[in-house]
């Protein structure tokens, strides 16, 4: 499989060069970076730090899908655009852990699946995958009489809030209880708690990889479902195995369920 990666010299593009090198049947052939990117005309192996692999990063998204099966992309929302428009130019497949998506960026991905296959997921990890379906079986299980909040942990340089990853445990919720309705945090006299909020709360600081907590809360007892990501390794197995998947997939949406087989 040959791979490109966009967002190449970030934490989670270092991590998918860096575990990529432990699969023989996968060929990094583009390393895209931003245009101010410090590192651009460097090899994206030494960056990473696993030696020379001969691929050097760029700006130049044309030139480094150029070949490539599949693109992984760990970048930021606003800079999603230019890369949907290039795979649907080159036909290359599209893996996408990017979170903070909108609603356009959103329906550009579905019109992109029409051309290419296409996974995009906010957490590539298992866990994650099984404490959604948990969360949804809870929900079902508990009723209307529990309330039900989210809190995430990451760390201080996380750029959007909330989590990509809190914003589909909501939506596992949701499936259930079609009433409940985001609060994005509470400040100042907001009065009690309506039956059909659901809150939602970021919080930031240090070096947490992504910490994830649904809280249902009924009378006398509460139940607190947690997830805890301690290397982002976790998430780089996870988009490898992805584009793997999606390599061989005609077009279309897939999610990460259909990758992990539930
Ligand atoms: N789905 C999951 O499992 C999962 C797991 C972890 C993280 N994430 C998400 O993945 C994204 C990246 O996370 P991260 O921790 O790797 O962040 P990061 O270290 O900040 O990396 C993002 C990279 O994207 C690059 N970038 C910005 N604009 C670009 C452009 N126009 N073209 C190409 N590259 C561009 C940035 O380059 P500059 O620094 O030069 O701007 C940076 O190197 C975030 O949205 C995060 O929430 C998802």
């Amino acid at each position: 499989m040959k791979l490109a990666i966009f967002g190449a010299s970030g934490r989670m593009g270092q991590a998918i060069v860096r575990l990529s090198q432990a699969e023989p049947d996968i060929q990094i052939v583009g390393a895209i970076a931003s245009p101010s990117d410090p590192h651009l005309g460097r090899d994206v192996g030494e960056l990473s730090g696993i030696g020379t692999l001969g691929v050097e990063i760029s700006s130049d998204l044309n030139a480094g899908l150029l070949g490539a099966d599949v693109v992984i992309d760990f970048s930021i929302a606003s800079a999603i655009h230019p890369l949907l428009v290039a795979c649907e130019k080159h036909g290359v497949a599209l893996v996408s852990g990017t979170t903070g998506l909108d609603e356009v960026a959103q329906a550009r991905l579905l019109q992109l699946s029409k051309k290419v296959a296409v996974v995009w997921a906010p957490n590539m990890s298992r866990g994650v995958q099984v404490l959604a379906e948990v969360v949804a079986h809870a929900v079902r299980r508990l009723g209307l009489d529990f309330d039900v909040e989210i809190v995430e942990v990451h760390h201080r340089r996380k750029v959007d809030s909330p989590s990509g990853t809190a914003v589909r445990l909501a939506d596992a919720a949701r499936e259930v209880r079609g009433e409940l309705v985001q609060v994005r945090g509470r400040d100042g006299l907001v009065g009690p708690r309506k039956p059909d909020e659901m809150g939602i709360f970021g919080v930031r600081g240090g070096d947490v990889i992504g910490d994830h907590t649904v809280h249902l809360i009924g009378e006398s007892e509460r139940l607190e479902l947690t997830h805890r990501a301690t290397n982002r390794d976790l998430f780089a197995r996870g988009a490898l195995s992805a584009a793997r998947y999606a390599s061989g997939q005609g077009p279309g949406r897939y999610t990460i369920a259909d990758v992990l087989g539930s």
